[in-house]
């Protein structure tokens, strides 16, 4: 449990009469970036290094399975993207970050992807860290984060960490298997670059809405990609009737963030 009052006050309401200011001034004002916003798929073993927290991690991707238009999930998962990366970092090392994590929240990530750079960090900084994913995604999701958590155990004590299914298209069983490792609701609920595609949105949407409690905070971190896309995001949200968008001002973001990512926090409304 904890209480947000702190941080939502250093934030921007996005509400109806904003929405158009909002999403012009996202595409005018922040550099987007030149680029899709993988970190590398030209190997299937990247060696990453967050720029400013200096720390390292090894992950496996998987270029084949990226490739592989066989099945109906999405394979986007198969490799790394930067907005993780970036995250994490702003999380971690801005002193301009507003969110402040402590030892004692349970953090639960939507759309790890195989990397799991969220839950790895935040296993040291949380008191239960829950990495989620579409089911073809979890074992490399798992091995990645065994094997950057071992890297760095000598440090710093561990919390415990789970990976679990959670697909959006199916919230009852995710909710499940979330119930099942004991957690009802998780403190603060994370998802990096899961803002891309139209259809998945409301999908996306009704996650969030059966993760938060009346005391949960969602970040979500999106690259600035087609305005369209983002416009739906940002209406969906702010029409639900069970939901609050707030977003990061500039001033609050690192140089890496501003130049072509928006931080949203979205929580539930009090009724
Ligand atoms: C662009 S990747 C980002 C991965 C990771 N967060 C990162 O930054 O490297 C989008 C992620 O959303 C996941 N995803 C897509 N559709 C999903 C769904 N229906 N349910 C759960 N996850 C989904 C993909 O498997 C993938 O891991």
């Amino acid at each position: 449990m904890s209480n947000w009052s702190g941080l939502i006050r250093q934030l921007e309401l996005v509400d109806e009469d904003s929405i158009d200011d909002h999403v012009f001034e996202l595409y005018s004002e922040r550099q987007l970036q030149n680029n899709l916003g993988y970190f590398d798929r030209s190997k299937n073993t990247i060696s990453i290094t967050l720029p400013h927290s200096q720390i390292d991690l090894t992950i496996t991707q998987s270029l084949t399975q990226l490739s592989n238009q066989s099945s109906n999930s999405s394979s986007t998962g198969f490799i790394c993207w930067q907005s993780s990366i970036f995250f994490t970092d702003w999380l971690l090392s801005s002193s301009n970050c507003p969110i402040k994590l402590n030892p004692e929240l349970t953090v639960l990530e939507l759309g790890s992807g195989v990397a799991g750079i969220v839950p790895t960090i935040l296993s040291s900084k949380s008191k239960h860290v829950i990495a989620t994913d579409q089911k073809h995604i979890l074992k490399l999701l798992k091995s990645n984060i065994e094997e950057n958590t071992y890297a760095s155990m000598t440090t710093t004590t561990k919390s415990r960490i789970d990976v679990i299914e959670f697909d959006w298209e199916d919230v009852d069983s995710g909710m499940f298997n979330l119930k099942s490792i004991g957690v009802e609701t998780p403190d603060v609920v994370i998802a990096c670059d899961t803002i891309y595609n139209e259809y998945l949105i409301p999908y996306f949407i009704n996650s969030l809405r059966n993760l938060l409690g009346d005391q949960s905070i969602a970040f979500v971190c999106v690259q600035l990609r087609d305005s369209i896309t983002m416009e739906k995001f940002v209406t969906d949200v702010v029409n639900d009737e069970m939901l609050i968008l707030y977003t990061v001002p500039s001033s609050l973001l690192n140089e890496e963030l501003r130049n072509g990512y928006v931080v949203y926090c979205i929580v539930k409304k009090i009724i």
